[in-house]
């Protein structure tokens, strides 16, 4: 990737602070998972925040995380995904991993005795070999320009049988290169990559994981987003009004996909 894409993703996490804009609330920055929220009227930015949680509840529920895990989040953002789910989920220990020494020092400010945030990144987590029960990633797996690497040190930092999440936008196929270029402005830029989910799967597979289930889960975060794109007075023709399109025109769509390491016994 080119050094403009990496130094604008360093700018946009670092001095821009992409969690002051209010397309996100409540110091998240993702596209929100908004099944249980109403978006046929006003949205409030309590709604908003709630549909940012809620993608974070969703993954915790597919993986089951419960008080004997040790998790690693890559991509911890400002650290309040991961604020949340030691407060309610109860894990015995969250990792936080973020490129950005700028979301670090801010999620910093959650830190607890379980809850900790670490400069690293996807493809050089700065853990050991097989320390954690559970590794997770969401809304960051779109800017990383080695998906294989990823997957391959969040295979690595897995104990035999720990359980993994990506939960991000990726192409459903490879079938339109240069297209979400052509509409989205992130994608010219660099800063988000086209990855398509086959490929996201074979690079899974290659690191060794198993039990691969991709779930498409755009029908809950495309809409909610345009409408609070609406509602924020974004104009027909912004391009931040064509995620929307892209989906429906089967661009891109929104993912949870998990997968394990297999047993000591069957590896
Ligand atoms: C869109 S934010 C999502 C933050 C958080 N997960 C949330 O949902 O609010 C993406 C985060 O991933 C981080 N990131 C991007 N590429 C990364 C990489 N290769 N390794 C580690 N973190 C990365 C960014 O610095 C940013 O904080």
């Amino acid at each position: 990737m080119s050094d403009d894409a990496v130094a604008l993703r360093a700018k946009m996490y670092g001095e821009d602070d992409l969690s002051s804009l209010p397309v996100f609330a409540g110091g998240f920055i993702n596209f929100g998972y908004w099944r249980d929220i109403p978006i046929d009227g006003e949205i409030t930015v309590d709604q908003r925040v709630d549909s940012q949680l809620a993608l974070y509840r969703l993954v915790m529920d597919k993986l089951g995380v419960g008080p004997a895990d040790a998790v690693v989040e890559i991509g911890s953002g400002t650290g309040v995904g991961a604020a949340w789910a030691v407060a309610e989920v109860g894990p015995r220990e969250w990792h936080g991993v973020d490129l950005s020494p700028d979301q670090v020092r801010r999620a910093s400010a959650h830190a607890t005795d379980r809850l900790a945030f670490h400069q690293g990144a996807a493809t050089a987590i700065p853990f050991p070999d097989d320390g954690f029960d559970v590794a997770l990633s969401l809304e960051a797996a779109q800017h990383m320009d080695d998906i294989a690497g990823f997957a391959a040190e969040a295979s690595r930092v897995l104990r035999p049988g720990g359980r993994f999440a990506v939960c991000t936008f990726f192409a459903p196929d490879a079938d339109h290169p240069g297209e979400l270029a052509r509409r989205l402005e992130t994608f010219a830029a660099g800063v988000d990559r086209d990855h398509a989910v086959p490929a996201v799967v074979s690079a899974l597979t290659a690191a060794g994981f198993a039990g691969v289930d991709v779930t498409a889960i755009g029908e809950h975060v495309w809409a909610g987003l345009d409408r609070w794109l609406v509602q924020l007075g974004v104009p027909d023709d912004e391009w931040p009004r064509r995620w929307l399109t892209c989906y429906r025109d089967g661009l891109i769509d929104y993912y949870l996909i998990s997968a394990t390491v297999p047993s000591a016994a069957s590896r």
